[in-house]
């Protein structure tokens, strides 16, 4: 069994889906572990994106990320990691498939609704980084 770290990001927030979302994650038999509604600061966005701090795109990630509240989520399933970036879709909407999260609901590359970590070592360091062990349900 395997955890991964789900954010619906502020646009998913402000349009009013995070049901939407949810019951995609329901439907396919996943268990929400641990959730939490909040507005992330710069210091918290900066920190949760360090990898991508020299990227060209990070400053209007982090304007982007503290635009609004987010849902956080600790997934749990078999193979959750890779399975919910396919319920995602391909970081830029545009490439995403028809059925997945970014493909319909995202609006471009950057502004694409979800997050979800890459590998089992960004999951274990991105859940911590956002819930005390107390927080997640086994
Ligand atoms: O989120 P994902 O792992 O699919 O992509 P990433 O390469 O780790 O990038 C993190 C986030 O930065 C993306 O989800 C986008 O919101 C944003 N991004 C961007 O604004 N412009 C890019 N060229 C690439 C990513
Ligand atoms: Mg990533």
């Amino acid at each position: 069994m395997e955890r991964t770290l789900a954010i619906i990001k502020p646009d998913g927030v402000a349009a009013g889906l995070i049901g939407d979302i949810i019951k995609r994650i329901e439907y396919e038999g996943v268990k929400v572990a641990g959730m939490r509604l909040t507005q992330l600061d710069r210091r918290q966005a900066e920190g949760f994106y360090y990898v991508h701090r020299s990227k060209p795109f990070f400053n209007s990630l982090i304007d982007y990320m503290t635009s609004g509240p987010v849902v956080l989520m600790a997934l749990q399933g078999n193979n959750i990691i890779s399975h919910w970036r396919e319920l995602m879709g391909a970081t830029d909407p545009a490439k995403a498939g028809r059925g997945t999260i970014r493909g319909d609901m995202g609006t471009n590359i950057e502004r694409n609704v979800v997050h979800g970590s890459d590998s089992n070592e960004s999951a274990i360091f991105e859940i911590n980084y956002f819930f005390k062990g107390t927080d997640i349900v086994t």
